[in-house]
């Protein structure tokens, strides 16, 4: 039986690296079923020292290898013969220079690869977005708590249409400014408006779309509350909807309301985030596990109509004393 060897990715954070090849081990059993053959034996080896994640199958199809080389830990991907292992091609999915997602530095980034994780593990849940792909079609990507936009950069990355919800203005204005240079400095065609709501129940919101390389791909960033999804996406539907909760070590505020954990904000926003979902998509969130319970978030997510999906294996990890991050990826029939 053919056996193969991922070596994972050097991550610049040491806390996300000890966790990595659990991680990508994890992943690849969660995206196992997307391969032509049984994927079986999947574990962390050290080989020389150095861990890597094995398993066995059979010979690897074109699409095998894609889905193995855009695994969100993969640095490279060995057939292993014996005690020899023989370098594979990769095939990594990359519509922009890599700068894109490395360029930015903030404090309260998602962590690169784990975002890459988080929408890995959506998108193979999501029937939409792989039928939309399988047609050539665009497939449509929405973070509802965006930040300074690390899953809409992923998805950009992947040749989606992105969008992000963000209620703090200066990092959608960083945002903005981030991608307008960004495009502008690798010489991509794009075009940028802004949208201000004045009146209604969108009121003191606003909305920004770039056109990048005319029509190639669309974005769309509002400044605003999640709750409101649906209608700062003007009833658009997305194939993937990702997000890196907020963590609920500082207190959540939106304008009037002050929600006081990242509870309330689920409660208050998964039957938005579930209109934003089109028929087959999938949502996939990360959160401290610190401040909300797993049935805490589950049981919001099944109120607003979502079905869980349950992984092989788990993705709770410790960040830091104050957080301990997992995630839940759930479908919309
Ligand atoms: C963990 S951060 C996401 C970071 C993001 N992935 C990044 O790398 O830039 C969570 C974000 O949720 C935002 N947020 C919290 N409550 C919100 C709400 N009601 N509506 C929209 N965004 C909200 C916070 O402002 C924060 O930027």
């Amino acid at each position: 039986m053919p056996s193969y060897a991922l070596l994972t990715k050097e991550s610049a954070n040491r806390v996300y690296a000890d966790a990595a090849p659990d991680l990508l081990a994890a992943e690849l059993s969660a995206v196992a079923e997307h391969f032509s053959f049984e994927v079986a034996n999947v574990g962390v080896s050290s080989l020389g020292g150095v861990p890597y994640v094995l398993f066995d199958g059979d010979e690897l199809t074109n699409t095998d290898q894609f889905i193995a080389s855009n695994l969100s830990g993969t640095r490279a991907l060995f057939a292993k013969e014996g005690d020899t292992l023989r370098p594979l091609d990769l095939q990594p999915l990359e519509w922009f220079d890599d700068d894109l997602i490395s360029i930015q530095r903030y404090s309260g980034k998602t962590n690169e690869q784990f975002t890459h994780l988080l929408l890995n593990l959506t998108i193979a849940a999501s029937t939409a977005a792989r039928d939309r792909a399988a047609r050539g079609d665009q497939v449509t990507l929405l973070d509802p708590v965006a930040g300074r936009g690390s899953s809409m950069n992923r998805g950009l990355m992947y040749g989606f249409d992105v969008a992000g919800v963000e209620r703090n203005d200066k990092d959608v204005d960083q945002y903005r400014n981030f991608i307008t240079t960004y495009l502008k400095d690798h010489r991509v065609k794009h075009k940028a408006e802004t949208e201000r709501f004045r009146k209604g129940e969108l009121s003191g919101s606003s909305a920004f779309d770039v056109d990048i390389d005319r029509g190639r791909q669309s974005l769309r960033m509002a400044c605003g509350d999640t709750a409101k999804a649906k209608q700062l996406m003007s009833g658009q539907n997305f194939d993937v909807v990702v997000g890196d909760l907020p963590y609920g070590v500082q207190h959540v505020a939106t304008g009037k309301n002050v929600r006081r954990s990242p509870v309330e904000l689920v409660q208050d926003s998964a039957r938005a985030w579930h209109s934003v979902t089109a028929k087959g998509g999938a949502i996939g969130l990360a959160w401290n596990l610190l401040t909300m319970s797993r049935d805490d978030l589950t049981v919001a997510l099944q109120s607003a109509g979502f079905t869980i999906v349950e992984h092989p294996r788990s993705f709770e990890h410790v960040v830091d004393r104050a957080i301990t991050r997992d995630i839940l990826v759930a479908t919309r029939s």
